[in-house]
């Protein structure tokens, strides 16, 4: 292996040497516009609220909501996911779809505000609105009810469209949801409005802190009947075919790190645009971690941006879409 001889393998070394050579031959791109910001706004605050779970995510006050979404526009992500805390809730969800409900409201003024600048997505869900903490209406006997929640989902879709949404997606997981939510909108006269389904959601240990950011932790029981069980692969794409035969524009995989898998699975199997939601609890691990010192956190995070835009995903909903955005840039 001396002198000029060509050796017998391949030095893939020589593409890696330089910063120039790995951006130049980088399979995978992390753009701004490819990322979405969730955010939460809470009825009647007077301050943002820092969410302990998720150090720098805060409630919003309709004012601080503003402000960061002219941020977000100004570092050039692609969106924002808006998430409502009401001050009251019951058993129907009904701040859902009051037209003067926090969310609602926040929808309407960042419509105002920013126009078409911004992709403004509205969650569809009722586990932050009623007071039992489930995404849909439950029996007397405790057991979420599939197609009355059907009937809210339309109501909600319906007035987030009203209150300016660009998109609905929604999160909870009812059979059935997205062809209510295209008949509902098609029916009143919101033919134009995509639907980004959450199809592929699992019942995730890694929701944790967006349950105290959403206040919308099931008060009994868990989401297990619902969503998806984690160790299955197959059913996600039966879930993501069965969105797009009922009219979804786009699907979603979540969690996203510990579903790559999945991420994949769908993208190679599908013709629209895949999102991947970057949960909660992805961002507290990799913030407790850099906190102790144990990871580089910029490192880190860019690190799990690439990995889920690799594994397939068009679009990564995550807390740190700003910060990332302006690092990118
Ligand atoms: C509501 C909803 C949840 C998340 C997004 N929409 C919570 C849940 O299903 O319990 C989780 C997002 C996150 O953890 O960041 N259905």
């Amino acid at each position: 292996m001396t002198g000029g001889a060509s050796p017998g393998f391949a030095r893939g070394r020589r593409l890696r040497s330089t910063p120039a050579l790995r951006r130049l031959t980088a399979q995978t791109r992390l753009d701004p516009a490819d990322l979405v910001l969730p955010v939460f706004v809470k009825e009647g605050l007077a301050e943002p609220q820092p969410i302990g779970s998720m150090p720098g995510v805060v409630q919003h006050t309709p004012d601080s909501l503003r402000k960061a979404a002219h941020e977000a526009a100004e570092a050039g992500v692609g969106g924002l996911i808006l998430f409502g805390v009401p001050a009251e809730k019951d058993a129907a969800g009904s701040q859902a779809d009051a037209a003067d409900g926090v969310v609602n409201v926040a929808l309407q003024q960042l419509r105002a505000d920013l126009g078409d600048e911004l992709v403004l997505m509205a969650d569809l869900c009722l586990c932050e609105y009623t007071d039992h903490g489930h995404c849909g209406v439950v029996t007397p006997a405790g057991v979420v009810d599939n197609d009355p929640t059907l009937d809210r989902y339309a109501a909600v879709a319906i007035a987030q469209a009203q209150a300016g949404a660009h998109l609905i997606a929604p999160s909870g997981m009812m059979d059935g949801q997205v062809a209510a939510i295209r008949r509902a909108l098609d029916g009143a006269a919101y033919t134009e409005t995509p639907i980004l389904a959450y199809a592929a959601k699992y019942a995730s240990g890694f929701y944790g802190p967006f349950r105290e950011a959403a206040e919308g932790a099931p008060q009994f029981g868990d989401r297990s009947s619902y969503q998806m069980d984690p160790p299955n692969a197959d059913e996600a794409l039966r879930e993501v075919r069965q969105d797009l035969a009922e009219g979804a524009d786009a699907v979603m995989v979540k969690p996203a790190l510990p579903y790559l898998d999945i991420v994949a699975r769908v993208a190679d199997a599908v013709d629209v645009p895949v999102s991947a939601y970057q949960v909660s609890g992805e961002y507290a691990m990799v913030e407790a971690a850099a906190a102790h010192g144990w990871i580089d956190r910029r490192r880190a995070v860019l690190e799990t941006l690439t990995a889920i835009r690799r594994a397939g995903a068009g679009t990564v909903l995550t807390y740190w879409a700003v910060e990332a955005a302006r690092w990118l840039r």
